[in-house]
């Protein structure tokens, strides 16, 4: 089952002499519950389809469905209502209020949605312990180190119990083990919570533990490698049924009920 597909994606800025045409035609199929890593060059168009895909942004021409539902088909309530229950953002431009405690960065979504103050805070706290930050929940945002804010940005990314969580270099401005950590702990929740993962990163490793990295080159797709599709396709042309060496005949079929047609 697609979560997320794109037909003919195009995003130009700008108008006349100074247009620029940042994706020039992506046709994409996300299935539920897959890694996917978005890599490529500075400046090829990674964050537009990323922006595209999480309905942040609109296309200039061509589609995005959402669960079979197309996306400009949508009023703009039902779009923001859909971002607000099935996404989560750990975005470097979304950054929390430094002035706010974390804990009223993290609800932040819940009162969005509408949900009642007690049921805010339960849910928010829980999205801490995951991250293992509840024990700086009073603490105003400013105060936490680099990696501890990037935890926060997933806690509030996960509070929702989102289907897809969008990260645009999630691990950029982390020490090496810091960002270990934030990325495990993404892993997670795309193994253990079925969560699909789309993330945009320089970071090698990154990119080679998501189960596909698609490769934008000038605003189209120059590649799209994906492991679990391979791996599948492998276990499927592993030979089963080989001809017997002495009368190079098909081995009978086994299983077969008795008085079915072969
Ligand atoms: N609002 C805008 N107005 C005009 N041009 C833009 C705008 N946003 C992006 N662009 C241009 O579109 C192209 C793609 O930008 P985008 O932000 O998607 O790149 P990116 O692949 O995410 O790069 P980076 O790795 O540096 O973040 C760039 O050439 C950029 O200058
Ligand atoms: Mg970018």
């Amino acid at each position: 089952m697609n979560i997320i597909a794109t037909r003919g994606l195009k995003k130009s800025y700008g108008k006349k002499s100074s247009r620029f045409d940042a994706l020039k035609g992506i046709n994409l199929d996300i299935k539920e519950g897959e890694s996917v890593a978005i890599i490529g060059k500075s400046g090829s168009g990674k964050s537009t389809l990323m922006h595209l895909l999480a309905l942040l942004d609109k296309p200039t021409e061509g589609k995005v469905g959402i669960n079979g539902q197309i996306s400009s088909r949508l009023k703009e309530r039902k779009i923001n209502k859909l971002r607000n229950r099935e996404f989560g953002f750990v975005f470097q431009q979304f950054f929390m209020n430094s002035n706010d405690t974390v804990l009223n960065n993290v609800v932040l979504p819940l009162k969005i949605a509408g949900v009642s103050g007690r049921e805010r805070k339960k849910r928010a706290m829980e999205a801490l312990k995951t991250v293992e930050l509840d024990d700086k929940a009073r603490s105003k945002a400013r105060n936490l180190s680099g990696g501890q804010k990037q935890r926060v940005c997933i806690a509030r990314a996960l509070v929702n119990n989102p289907k897809v969580i969008f990260a645009d270099e999630p691990t950029g401005n982390l020490d090496s083990n810091t960002g270990k950590r934030v990325e495990d702990l993404l892993f997670s929740l795309n193994v253990n919570n079925g969560i699909t993962l789309i993330v945009v990163t320089h970071d090698q490793d990154l990119a080679e533990r998501c189960d596909r990295q698609i490769h934008i080159k000038d605003g189209l797709i120059e590649s799209d490698s994906n492991r679990r599709e391979k791996e599948q396709a492998s276990e499927v042309a592993l030979p089963t049924n080989r001809p017997s060496k002495k009368t190079g005949s098909l081995p009978k079929k086994r299983n077969v009920k008795k008085g079915a047609k072969q």
